[in-house]
């Protein structure tokens, strides 16, 4: 699966691909994640991505130029399955929508920043917009990193252990069981009894209840009974 993420501020996602799951997950050659810079696009003088406002008001707007030359350059070279502009507006990122994701080729991501894009970015180009949550980030740089995050982990052979994201909490309709690991007593806070005991069935059991009882306590709309 290939990303390409178009920004002002490439910087900002410089490490989060460089560790961990996502930096075996391109070592692997399974996900490509490509960083354009924005600036390279802007065609005048003083290279720059943003304006004014038409009809007045606060901050500045970005301007539709450099994304519709790096937008059209990437185009011409590969098909995209989404173009996806990372939005506190849009519909909020949940497992679901990462779990469909992780089957595409290529997709498109688009940080905005600033006061917002211009509407005709989103009008033309635009084939979904994605939240990370009802709050709002200085730009789009960090949900671009989250929506990445979420969706490479989904994908088949980046996982050593391929049961660990199905039993992940949300992909399954329960909040993930607590888990311990050694020492089996710290100051006197001992791991249950029943995880050391090596009866596999009930260790199972033990951690279905544990799910239940958690998603129960924390999120019962999971359950449909809030
Ligand atoms: N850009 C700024 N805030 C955002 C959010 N919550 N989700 C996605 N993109 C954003």
């Amino acid at each position: 699966m290939r990303f390409d993420i178009l920004t002002v501020l490439p910087g900002l996602l410089e490490s989060p691909f460089a560790h961990s799951i996502l930096q075996r997950a391109q070592k692997k050659g399974i996900a490509e994640i490509v960083v354009h810079n924005l600036r390279d696009y802007a065609t005048n003088k003083q290279k720059s991505v943003d304006d004014y406002p038409y009809g007045g008001g606060s901050g500045m707007v970005m301007s539709i130029e450099p994304f519709a030359k790096c937008i059209e350059a990437l185009q011409a070279e590969r098909s995209y399955d989404e173009i996806i502009f990372m939005t506190p507006d849009g519909p909020t990122l949940n497992q679901s929508m990462a779990n469909e994701l992780s089957g595409l080729g290529n997709v498109m991501i688009l940080c905005g920043h600033y006061k917002g894009i211009d509407q005709r970015i989103r009008d033309i180009y635009v084939t979904r917009e994605i939240s990370i949550g009802d709050y709002v980030l200085s730009g789009g740089e960090l949900p671009a990193a989250v929506l990445v995050d979420s969706v490479v982990r989904l994908i088949p052979g980046v996982l050593n252990d391929e049961t660990s994201a199905l039993s992940d909490s949300f992909q399954g309709e329960l909040l993930d069981a607590p888990v311990y690991t050694r020492p089996a007593d710290w100051n006197g806070h001992k791991v249950p009894d029943i995880l050391l005991s090596g009866h596999e069935a009930k260790i199972n059991e033990w951690r279905h209840e544990q799910a239940l009882l958690r998603t129960q306590q924390r999120r019962p709309d999971l359950l449909g009974d809030d």
